[in-house]
Protein backbone atom coordinates (compact mmCIF):
# COMPACT_ATOMS: atom_id res chain seq x y z
CA UNK A 1 0.00 0.00 0.00
CA UNK A 2 1.30 3.17 -0.58
CA UNK A 3 -1.05 5.01 1.97
CA UNK A 4 -2.30 4.04 5.53
CA UNK A 5 -5.55 6.61 5.94
CA UNK A 6 -7.91 4.36 7.42
CA UNK A 7 -7.42 1.05 9.49
CA UNK A 8 -9.67 -0.45 6.43
CA UNK A 9 -6.56 0.09 3.89
CA UNK A 10 -5.38 -3.14 5.55
CA UNK A 11 -6.23 -6.85 4.57
CA UNK A 12 -4.76 -9.28 7.60
CA UNK A 13 -1.70 -10.18 5.40
CA UNK A 14 -0.49 -6.41 5.64
CA UNK A 15 -1.20 -6.10 9.06
CA UNK A 16 0.30 -8.65 10.12
CA UNK A 17 3.38 -7.78 8.26
CA UNK A 18 3.41 -4.21 9.93
CA UNK A 19 3.06 -6.15 13.39
CA UNK A 20 5.76 -8.52 12.70
CA UNK A 21 7.94 -6.06 11.16
CA UNK A 22 7.21 -3.88 14.44
CA UNK A 23 8.55 -6.69 16.98
CA UNK A 24 11.58 -6.76 14.89
CA UNK A 25 12.26 -3.08 15.15
CA UNK A 26 11.61 -3.85 18.54
CA UNK A 27 14.39 -6.27 18.81
CA UNK A 28 16.65 -4.37 17.04
CA UNK A 29 15.87 -1.78 20.11
CA UNK A 30 16.49 -4.34 22.84
CA UNK A 31 19.69 -5.19 21.39
CA UNK A 32 20.59 -1.51 21.80
CA UNK A 33 20.74 -0.67 17.99
CA UNK A 34 19.43 2.87 18.66
CA UNK A 35 19.76 4.05 14.95
CA UNK A 36 19.34 2.30 11.62
CA UNK A 37 19.99 3.70 8.54
CA UNK A 38 16.47 2.60 6.67
CA UNK A 39 15.26 5.88 5.51
CA UNK A 40 18.70 7.83 4.97
CA UNK A 41 17.83 10.89 2.37
CA UNK A 42 14.22 10.60 2.82
CA UNK A 43 12.29 13.17 4.44
CA UNK A 44 9.48 13.11 6.81
CA UNK A 45 7.00 16.10 7.87
CA UNK A 46 4.48 15.79 10.79
CA UNK A 47 2.00 17.60 9.52
CA UNK A 48 -0.19 18.60 12.91
CA UNK A 49 -2.96 21.35 13.00
CA UNK A 50 -4.57 19.11 16.30
CA UNK A 51 -2.55 18.92 19.24
CA UNK A 52 -0.76 15.39 20.32
CA UNK A 53 1.63 14.48 23.06
CA UNK A 54 2.07 10.44 22.26
CA UNK A 55 1.52 10.63 18.48
CA UNK A 56 3.61 13.04 17.28
CA UNK A 57 6.37 12.26 19.36
CA UNK A 58 6.40 8.85 18.50
CA UNK A 59 5.97 9.26 14.87
CA UNK A 60 9.44 11.95 14.99
CA UNK A 61 11.03 9.04 17.19
CA UNK A 62 10.08 6.57 14.49
CA UNK A 63 11.48 8.57 11.65
CA UNK A 64 14.81 9.52 13.26
CA UNK A 65 15.27 5.84 14.51
CA UNK A 66 15.61 4.92 10.76
CA UNK A 67 17.85 7.97 9.83
CA UNK A 68 15.14 9.78 7.72
CA UNK A 69 15.31 13.89 8.08
CA UNK A 70 12.33 14.95 10.01
CA UNK A 71 10.53 18.32 9.73
CA UNK A 72 7.61 18.98 12.28
CA UNK A 73 4.91 21.68 10.87
CA UNK A 74 2.16 22.54 13.38
CA UNK A 75 -0.66 25.17 12.55
CA UNK A 76 0.36 27.13 15.76
CA UNK A 77 2.77 29.72 14.73
CA UNK A 78 2.55 28.85 10.79
CA UNK A 79 0.66 30.79 7.59
CA UNK A 80 -2.45 28.15 8.50
CA UNK A 81 -3.30 31.32 10.86
CA UNK A 82 -3.30 34.11 7.84
CA UNK A 83 -5.44 31.55 6.22
CA UNK A 84 -3.29 29.44 4.29
CA UNK A 85 -5.57 26.54 3.03
CA UNK A 86 -4.53 22.88 3.71
CA UNK A 87 -4.00 22.27 -0.06
CA UNK A 88 -1.16 25.35 -0.59
CA UNK A 89 0.40 23.77 2.71
CA UNK A 90 0.53 20.46 0.77
CA UNK A 91 1.85 21.83 -2.34
CA UNK A 92 4.34 23.53 -0.35
CA UNK A 93 5.66 20.68 1.73
CA UNK A 94 5.56 18.68 -2.22
CA UNK A 95 7.93 21.55 -3.20
CA UNK A 96 10.04 20.69 -0.35
CA UNK A 97 10.35 16.67 -1.37
CA UNK A 98 8.24 15.38 1.42
CA UNK A 99 8.47 11.63 1.15
CA UNK A 100 6.09 11.10 3.54
CA UNK A 101 3.67 13.24 4.99
CA UNK A 102 2.06 12.09 8.90
CA UNK A 103 -0.95 14.16 9.16
CA UNK A 104 -3.36 14.90 12.10
CA UNK A 105 -6.19 17.51 11.55
CA UNK A 106 -9.66 18.26 13.27
CA UNK A 107 -11.75 17.37 9.86
CA UNK A 108 -12.76 13.78 8.95
CA UNK A 109 -10.97 13.08 6.01
CA UNK A 110 -8.77 15.20 5.63
CA UNK A 111 -5.59 13.00 4.83
CA UNK A 112 -7.64 11.41 2.13
CA UNK A 113 -7.72 14.95 0.37
CA UNK A 114 -4.10 15.46 1.27
CA UNK A 115 -3.39 12.27 -0.67
CA UNK A 116 -4.79 13.88 -4.14
CA UNK A 117 -2.00 17.08 -3.20
CA UNK A 118 1.37 14.90 -2.92
CA UNK A 119 3.28 12.63 -4.25
CA UNK A 120 4.66 11.34 -1.17
CA UNK A 121 3.04 8.34 1.63
CA UNK A 122 0.19 9.67 3.24
CA UNK A 123 -0.64 8.38 7.14
CA UNK A 124 -3.33 9.18 8.89
CA UNK A 125 -2.55 10.26 12.85
CA UNK A 126 -6.16 11.17 13.26
CA UNK A 127 -8.78 13.03 11.63
CA UNK A 128 -11.49 14.31 13.01
CA UNK A 129 -13.60 11.97 14.96
CA UNK A 130 -13.07 9.72 11.54
CA UNK A 131 -9.92 7.29 12.11
CA UNK A 132 -6.38 6.34 13.59
CA UNK A 133 -5.04 3.91 11.96
CA UNK A 134 -1.63 3.39 13.91
CA UNK A 135 -3.42 3.97 17.30
CA UNK A 136 -5.46 0.49 16.46
CA UNK A 137 -2.08 -0.96 15.03
CA UNK A 138 -0.21 -0.20 18.52
CA UNK A 139 -3.53 -1.60 20.09
CA UNK A 140 -2.92 -4.57 18.34
CA UNK A 141 0.93 -4.80 19.19
CA UNK A 142 0.41 -4.84 22.64
CA UNK A 143 -2.59 -7.47 22.93
CA UNK A 144 -0.91 -9.59 20.92
CA UNK A 145 2.50 -9.00 22.43
CA UNK A 146 0.69 -9.37 25.83
CA UNK A 147 -1.84 -12.38 25.13
CA UNK A 148 0.32 -14.44 22.37
CA UNK A 149 -2.88 -13.56 19.72
CA UNK A 150 -5.43 -11.86 18.06
CA UNK A 151 -7.72 -14.48 16.45
CA UNK A 152 -10.65 -15.11 19.08
CA UNK A 153 -9.71 -12.56 21.41
CA UNK A 154 -12.46 -10.84 23.47
CA UNK A 155 -12.16 -7.15 23.85
CA UNK A 156 -14.61 -4.98 25.23
CA UNK A 157 -13.90 -1.54 24.13
CA UNK A 158 -16.13 0.92 26.38
CA UNK A 159 -17.71 4.74 26.74
CA UNK A 160 -17.41 7.46 24.63
CA UNK A 161 -17.60 5.47 20.48
CA UNK A 162 -19.48 8.02 19.43
CA UNK A 163 -16.49 10.88 19.38
CA UNK A 164 -13.71 8.18 19.24
CA UNK A 165 -11.71 7.49 15.58
CA UNK A 166 -9.55 4.89 18.31
CA UNK A 167 -12.38 2.95 18.29
CA UNK A 168 -13.33 3.02 14.64
CA UNK A 169 -9.88 1.81 13.74
CA UNK A 170 -9.70 -0.65 16.57
CA UNK A 171 -13.31 -2.25 14.90
CA UNK A 172 -12.08 -2.35 11.84
CA UNK A 173 -7.97 -3.45 12.63
CA UNK A 174 -9.72 -5.87 15.15
CA UNK A 175 -12.16 -7.41 13.19
CA UNK A 176 -9.68 -8.23 10.05
CA UNK A 177 -7.67 -9.84 12.56
CA UNK A 178 -10.18 -12.01 14.09
CA UNK A 179 -11.55 -10.58 17.47
CA UNK A 180 -14.67 -10.19 18.75
CA UNK A 181 -15.02 -6.58 19.62
CA UNK A 182 -18.03 -5.77 21.81
CA UNK A 183 -18.66 -1.64 22.08
CA UNK A 184 -20.06 -0.90 25.76
CA UNK A 185 -21.07 2.55 27.01
CA UNK A 186 -24.66 4.45 26.71
CA UNK A 187 -27.05 4.25 24.10
CA UNK A 188 -26.22 8.03 23.46
CA UNK A 189 -22.44 7.47 22.93
CA UNK A 190 -23.31 4.33 20.96
CA UNK A 191 -23.81 5.23 17.23
CA UNK A 192 -25.79 2.14 15.87
CA UNK A 193 -25.68 2.67 12.48
CA UNK A 194 -21.62 3.36 12.40
CA UNK A 195 -20.98 0.72 13.84
CA UNK A 196 -23.25 -1.72 11.49
CA UNK A 197 -21.25 0.16 8.94
CA UNK A 198 -17.98 -0.68 10.13
CA UNK A 199 -18.45 -4.32 10.96
CA UNK A 200 -21.00 -6.58 11.02
CA UNK A 201 -19.51 -9.03 13.88
CA UNK A 202 -19.32 -6.24 16.54
CA UNK A 203 -21.69 -6.49 19.02
CA UNK A 204 -22.82 -3.92 21.46
CA UNK A 205 -24.08 -3.65 25.49
CA UNK A 206 -24.81 -0.80 27.71
CA UNK A 207 -24.15 -3.08 30.60
CA UNK A 208 -20.45 -2.65 31.49
CA UNK A 209 -20.49 -5.34 34.43
CA UNK A 210 -22.01 -7.86 32.46
CA UNK A 211 -19.35 -8.01 29.83
CA UNK A 212 -16.21 -7.80 32.18
CA UNK A 213 -15.91 -11.22 33.13
CA UNK A 214 -15.92 -12.60 29.42
CA UNK A 215 -13.36 -10.18 28.27
CA UNK A 216 -9.44 -10.51 27.77
CA UNK A 217 -8.74 -7.14 26.82
CA UNK A 218 -11.00 -3.51 28.26
CA UNK A 219 -10.17 -0.91 26.25
CA UNK A 220 -11.33 2.48 28.04
CA UNK A 221 -11.49 5.40 25.86
CA UNK A 222 -11.60 9.08 26.72
CA UNK A 223 -14.82 10.93 27.37
CA UNK A 224 -14.63 13.92 24.54
CA UNK A 225 -15.89 16.24 26.62
CA UNK A 226 -14.72 19.07 23.71
CA UNK A 227 -16.76 17.11 21.55
CA UNK A 228 -19.98 17.31 23.37
CA UNK A 229 -23.24 19.76 23.75
CA UNK A 230 -24.33 19.77 26.70
CA UNK A 231 -26.01 16.71 26.62
CA UNK A 232 -23.31 14.56 28.16
CA UNK A 233 -24.93 11.57 29.64
CA UNK A 234 -26.44 12.58 31.99
CA UNK A 235 -23.58 13.82 34.03
CA UNK A 236 -19.92 12.65 34.61
CA UNK A 237 -20.43 11.39 37.97
CA UNK A 238 -23.48 8.88 37.07
CA UNK A 239 -21.08 8.16 33.93
CA UNK A 240 -18.09 6.99 36.20
CA UNK A 241 -20.66 5.26 38.60
CA UNK A 242 -21.73 2.97 35.19
CA UNK A 243 -19.20 2.99 33.18
CA UNK A 244 -15.71 3.69 35.14
CA UNK A 245 -13.27 1.44 35.77
CA UNK A 246 -12.36 1.29 39.04
CA UNK A 247 -10.57 -1.46 41.35
CA UNK A 248 -14.24 -3.36 42.17
CA UNK A 249 -15.02 -3.56 39.01
CA UNK A 250 -11.49 -4.84 37.38
CA UNK A 251 -12.10 -7.42 39.65
CA UNK A 252 -14.59 -8.82 37.73
CA UNK A 253 -12.23 -9.39 34.84
CA UNK A 254 -10.61 -12.50 34.10
CA UNK A 255 -7.30 -13.21 36.24
CA UNK A 256 -5.12 -12.77 32.78
CA UNK A 257 -7.42 -9.78 31.10
CA UNK A 258 -5.31 -6.50 30.42
CA UNK A 259 -6.58 -2.67 30.50
CA UNK A 260 -5.73 -0.35 28.17
CA UNK A 261 -6.39 3.31 27.19
CA UNK A 262 -5.06 5.16 24.42
CA UNK A 263 -4.60 8.27 26.36
CA UNK A 264 -4.66 10.91 27.20
CA UNK A 265 -6.90 9.81 30.33
CA UNK A 266 -9.53 12.00 32.51
CA UNK A 267 -8.18 9.95 35.39
CA UNK A 268 -10.83 9.53 37.50
CA UNK A 269 -13.71 9.58 35.23
CA UNK A 270 -13.63 7.05 32.31
CA UNK A 271 -10.42 5.36 34.77
CA UNK A 272 -9.52 4.86 38.30
CA UNK A 273 -6.05 6.34 38.75
CA UNK A 274 -5.40 2.49 41.21
CA UNK A 275 -6.46 0.71 37.22
CA UNK A 276 -4.27 2.94 35.19
CA UNK A 277 -1.13 2.55 37.43
CA UNK A 278 -1.93 -1.35 37.99
CA UNK A 279 0.13 -4.00 36.90
CA UNK A 280 -2.67 -5.07 34.52
CA UNK A 281 -2.96 -1.80 32.86
CA UNK A 282 -0.58 -1.39 29.20
CA UNK A 283 -0.63 2.28 29.30
CA UNK A 284 2.54 2.70 29.20
CA UNK A 285 3.70 -0.40 27.65
CA UNK A 286 1.39 1.11 24.24
CA UNK A 287 3.39 4.43 23.81
CA UNK A 288 6.04 2.36 23.82
CA UNK A 289 5.04 -0.21 21.09
CA UNK A 290 4.03 2.92 19.20
CA UNK A 291 7.35 3.78 18.43
CA UNK A 292 8.07 0.40 17.04
CA UNK A 293 4.66 0.36 15.17
CA UNK A 294 5.30 3.25 13.37
CA UNK A 295 9.09 2.68 12.16
CA UNK A 296 7.48 -0.53 10.97
CA UNK A 297 4.68 1.85 8.95
CA UNK A 298 7.31 4.03 7.86
CA UNK A 299 9.36 1.68 6.63
CA UNK A 300 7.00 -0.46 4.77
CA UNK A 301 5.09 2.74 2.84
CA UNK A 302 8.69 3.88 2.05
CA UNK A 303 10.17 1.28 1.07
CA UNK A 304 13.23 0.97 3.51
CA UNK A 305 16.59 -0.92 2.45
N1 LIG B 1 -3.44 8.40 21.75
C1 LIG B 1 -3.20 9.59 21.16
O1 LIG B 1 -3.49 9.81 19.97
O2 LIG B 1 -2.62 10.52 21.99
P1 LIG B 1 -2.14 11.98 21.55
O3 LIG B 1 -3.39 12.80 21.26
O4 LIG B 1 -1.37 12.51 22.71
O5 LIG B 1 -1.31 11.85 20.31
Amino acid sequence: IKHLRSAGDLDAATATLILDTAAEMAALSGREVKKLPALRGRTVVNLFYEDSTRTRISFEAAAKRLSADVINFSAKGSSVSKGESLKDTALTLQAMGADAVVIRHSASGAPHRLSNWVDGSVVNAGDGTHEHPTQALLDAYTMRSRLGRLDGLRVAVVGDVLHSRVARSNVLLLSTLGAEVTLVGPPTLIPRDVVAALSKTTKVSYDLDSVLPDSDVVMMLRVQTERMQDSFFPSAREYSRRYGLDVTRMRKLPEHAIVMHPGPMNRGMEIAPEVADSPRSTIVEQVANGVSVRMAVLYLLLGGK
